[in-house]
C-alpha cells in the first residue's frame, strides 16, 4: 500500500458476493490501492448486486439467459468493462465459462477464485469432492484464468485441514475464511506490479520464502 494510483479493478460474480465484500471493505479501510470500477453478474438475484449497491459501487446484471450465444454474451460484458476502464477483472464466484473474446481483451488480466487446492478437484462443488475422497487437506486457490476450466497459471493458494466431522458447510467456510484473506493480497500485488507472469510460473517481486509444513492428524512422535 502506498501513494500509487489505484488499480481499477471489475468484480464478477454470480452468488452471494462474499469475496466481494471483503474486496469493498479492504478498499474502504484503505489496506488496496484498488478502487473498484464496476460490479457485474448474469445473475439479476445475485446478493453480489445488493452488496455492490449498498457500498455504493456501479453495479450492472447482464443477463445471460437474453443472449444467444456465449461469445454474444462475454462481448456485451466485454464492452460494459471497457466503457468502465477496468485494468483487473476479478472472478469471484462468477458462474460462467470466460470465452476467447472475453480472454483477449484482457490477456493476463483477468484472475479467479477456486474453492480447493489446484490441481486437485476442479469445477463444482469440490468441497464435498474432497471430504468424499478423503483428503486431509483442502484449501483454495487464486489463478490467471485461460481456456479451461480451472487450469489457468496458479497465483496464491491457502491450505485448510479436512476433519473427519466436517460437512461441505463447515469446510466450505473454513476455506471461504481464507478465500476472503489471499483474494485482496493477490489484488493489492497487481496493483503494486510485482505479479511476474513466465509460463505457468507466476512469481511474486520481493516476496520472503517460508519455510513450514503441517500436518494433519498432527504427529505426537518426537522428532
Ligand atoms: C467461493 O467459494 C469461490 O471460491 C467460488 O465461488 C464461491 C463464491 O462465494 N468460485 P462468494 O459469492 O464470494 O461468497
Amino acid at each position: 500500500m502506498g501513494s500509487q494510483k489505484k488499480i481499477h479493478l471489475a468484480v464478477l460474480a454470480s452468488g452471494s458476493g462474499t469475496n466481494l465484500q471483503s474486496i469493498i471493505d479492504q478498499c474502504q479501510q484503505g489496506f488496496l490501492d484498488a478502487e473498484i470500477a464496476i460490479v457485474i453478474s448474469n445473475n439479476p438475484d445475485a446478493g453480489a448486486l445488493r452488496r455492490a449497491e449498498q457500498a455504493g459501487i456501479n453495479n450492472i446484471c447482464v443477463n445471460h439467459r437474453e443472449f444467444d450465444s456465449r461469445e454474444e454474451f462475454d462481448l456485451a460484458v466485454v464492452s460494459a468493462l471497457q466503457e468502465a476502464g477496468t485494468e483487473l477483472v476479478v472472478l469471484a464466484g462468477f458462474m460462467r465459462i470466460v470465452s476467447e473474446v472475453f480472454l483477449q481483451a484482457f490477456p493476463q488480466r483477468i484472475i479467479n477464485i477456486h474453492p480447493a487446492l489446484l490441481p486437485a478437484f476442479p469445477g463444482l462443488h469440490v468441497q464435498r469432492k474432497a471430504i468424499e475422497y478423503g483428503a486431509k487437506f483442502s484449501g483454495c486457490t487464486v489463478h490467471l484464468v485461460d481456456g479451461g476450466v480451472d487450469t489457468g497459471p496458479i497465483i496464491a493458494q491457502a491450505v485448510v485441514p479436512i476433519f473427519a466431522a466436517d460437512s461441505e458447510d463447515t469446510l466450505s467456510a473454513r476455506i471461504l475464511g481464507q478465500e476472503h484473506k489471499i483474494y485482496p493480497q493477490v489484488i493489492q500485488w497487481f496493483a503494486e506490479e510485482r505479479v511476474v507472469i513466465k509460463n505457468r510460473q507466476v512469481q511474486i517481486k520481493h516476496s520472503k520464502n517460508v519455510e513450514s509444513a503441517t500436518i494433519n492428524p498432527p504427529v505426537s512422535t518426537a522428532e
